[in-house]
């Protein structure tokens, strides 16, 4: 059975007290997590290890950075490494998300390399793709999502790809209030996962979990988490608040 999850992307929101708190309360409140679930925090890189001390405490949740360099080690400024990640206990890393791609330039070949490196550290990175709302006008999606997984994780081998979970966020969907409809959310999920099983194989598809992200709130999650192919979510706005995070994450324990 593949991964239920309920990763919360918090960007850069957030100074430390009320970060803190956030977590607390969503640890105390939500409901007990089934062995095939996980409920992700992903934070600011400062953050990281406050939230580890608490997370590591509560079987079912992890911690996730939301990027890291595209580089090993050495004269890189303000970067930080997969490898540093590794060594304070992060488990998971965003990577690709539409607002690196767009508004830092981060292309296809500087995303397989951290791929590779957080792979290389053990860490599981979640890899976003999605179109834009151009791509969806003109009936693209389907293309411009394909390019990104045959130019990014469909270069990684099997072992290594079977590491990592997807999330697809249409980009017209993310922080907007319009989110994909269950059957549009459905039809580019099941797609994603046929490119796997024919990338690699059936059961490597069928392991992968594939999250959804993009205006995915307590109102619509319920619908979106019980498709076949929707693995959980990737939550920005809704997971800013404990009540409202603590929601998503009872509407997932409820469905599986
Ligand atoms: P949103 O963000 O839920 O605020 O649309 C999702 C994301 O960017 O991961």
């Amino acid at each position: 059975m593949r991964l239920k999850i309920v990763a919360g992307n918090w960007k850069m929101n957030h100074y430390i007290n009320e970060a803190e708190a956030l977590i607390t309360e969503t640890l105390h409140s939500s409901p007990q997590v089934a062995h095939n679930h996980l409920n992700i925090f992903a934070v600011p890189f400062p953050y990281l290890t406050m939230a580890q001390n608490q997370v590591k405490h509560h079987e079912g949740f992890a911690l996730a950075a939301q990027n890291c360099s595209s580089f090993e080690a050495g004269a890189y400024t303000g970067e930080v490494s997969a490898g540093m990640l590794a060594s304070i206990g992060v488990s998971h890393c965003l990577v690709g998300h539409s607002e690196r791609r767009s508004i830092f330039n981060e292309k296809s070949s500087e995303l397989l390399h951290k791929l590779q490196l957080l792979i290389k550290h053990g860490i599981t990175p979640i890899w976003c793709c999605g179109e834009q709302l151009n791509d969806r006008n003109q009936m693209h999606h389907f293309e411009v999502v394909s390019k990104q997984l045959n130019d990014e994780v469909f270069q990684l081998n099997e072992q290594d790809f079977s590491r990592i979970i997807i999330a697809y966020e249409p980009v017209w969907a993310i922080g907007t209030g319009l989110t994909a409809s269950p059957a549009q959310a459905q039809e580019m999920h099941a797609f994603i996962r046929s490119k796997i099983a024919s990338k690699y194989h059936h059961q490597v598809a069928e392991q992968t979990s594939i999250l959804y992200g993009g205006s995915c709130n307590a109102d619509n999650a319920a619908e979106l988490f019980a498709l076949a192919d929707v693995d959980g979510g990737l939550i920005g706005g809704a997971s800013l608040k404990a009540a409202s995070f603590v929601k998503l994450i009872s509407i997932m324990h409820e469905l599986h």
